[in-house]
């Protein structure tokens, strides 16, 4: 079982790469995670303290010759979470296996994943938040003391029974982890990493390492184009080094800067990486709002686009890029927003000092 395998596809443009909930990844998407995921400590460019710790982890683990403790990776979308449990399989040199939290739909499917598990395998469970509560708390047991309780039987004859597992480790990962009951995250002994956007040079990094594996030739300033507008996320940087490099092909030439921002433009994607969501937010709250203070349900009804995408894709990005605010009262367009999209700032905000 794969934990692609149970995703559903369809179509829709770069907005989605942030936004699994509701729209699930494109195979083109899925194609180039799974070939361009770096498959050695030294091909995961950044997060280089959550390396550290994982390095001192599975060595002593090693060295106790025992499987590592439970493990849980978090934070937004695209950051590198399953690639580093796969990373964390294939530097223990353990058999992995994968589902997801809404793969697992009865206690039985989890009862029959862990039974079949080998001594020392690994157990991926992606978008762990996801998991049903009753089969959580099969989970706990099975985390703490390697047992498993089944109930047999219904009513005044039902009788549990205890079945003891084979060593393994649970790596899951989330990108709510606020979604997650205290119990379940407090048995992830291992540790609870939070995954950090990546910085510009860092994005720079993978472009250039993925170009080399696609066998495409990148120029410096081609792969820092592509990296400034990638959102600090490998997977965009990734799904626009693709389409730059389609682009390129098609109109015979190289991938070079004009190249980028050419293809980047047909992609309606500025050169700060926002998308077309992400200008119409802003341009919505300075023009039907006088820049805000305004709340994201009055935003959500007044362009049609769902609360969750907003707050969930948009909102972090621009808010991290200094465009957008978050106030008790409501959002508030920056300065910064009115500049980029080439409003005018009026003369109260100027007062107010903004
Ligand atoms: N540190 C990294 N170095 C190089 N490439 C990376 C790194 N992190 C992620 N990538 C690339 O980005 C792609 C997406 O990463 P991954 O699938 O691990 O993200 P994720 O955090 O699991 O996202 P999601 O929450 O959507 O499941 C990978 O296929 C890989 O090519
Ligand atoms: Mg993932």
């Amino acid at each position: 079982m794969s934990s692609n395998h149970e995703r559903k596809t369809s179509a829709s443009d770069t907005t989605n790469l942030h936004h699994k909930e509701e729209v699930e990844m494109l195979p083109d998407e899925l194609f180039l995670d799974q070939t361009l995921r770096p498959r050695s400590w030294d091909g995961y460019i950044g997060q280089e303290n959550i390396k550290r710790n994982l390095k001192i982890l599975l060595t002593a683990a090693k060295e106790r010759n025992h499987p590592p403790e439970h493990l849980l990776f978090y934070g937004p979308p695209g950051l590198g979470k399953t690639t580093l449990a796969h990373l964390i399989a294939t530097e223990s040199g353990t058999q992995m296996r994968a589902t997801s939290g809404p793969a697992i739909e009865k206690v039985g499917d989890l009862a029959s994943i862990l039974t079949n598990l080998s001594p020392g395998d690994i157990l991926f469970i992606d978008e762990i938040h996801r998991l049903n509560k009753l089969i959580e708390e099969v989970l706990y047991p099975a985390m703490e003391s390697g047992s498993l309780d089944i109930i047999i039987g219904k009513g005044p004859s039902a009788r549990t029974i205890q079945l003891d597992l084979p060593p393994f480790t649970l790596i899951a990962a989330t990108t709510r982890i606020s979604l997650l009951s205290s119990p379940l995250r407090s048995r992830f002994s291992g540790g609870t990493f939070r995954l950090e956007f990546y910085t510009t040079d860092e994005v720079k990094k993978i472009i250039t390492q993925s170009a080399h594996i696609l066998g495409v030739p990148i120029d410096d300033e081609a792969a820092d184009e592509i990296a400034k507008r990638s959102r600090f996320t490998p997977r965009i940087a990734n799904y626009l080094l693709k389409r730059c490099r389609d682009f390129a092909q098609v109109h015979k030439g190289k991938l070079s800067k004009e190249t980028v921002r050419e293809a980047l433009m047909l992609l309606d994607i500025d050169e700060l990486g926002l998308n077309a969501l992400d200008r119409k937010i802003l341009e919505t709250i300075i023009t039907k709002f006088a820049g805000g203070p305004v709340g994201l349900g009055t935003i959500s009804a007044a362009i049609s686009e769902e609360e969750g995408t907003i707050e969930e894709v948009s909102e972090p990005y621009l808010i991290q890029l200094g465009l957008l605010e978050r106030t008790a009262r409501g959002r508030t367009a920056t300065n910064r927003a009115y500049h980029h999209l080439g409003y005018d700032i009026p003369q109260e905000r100027q007062e107010k000092l903004l």
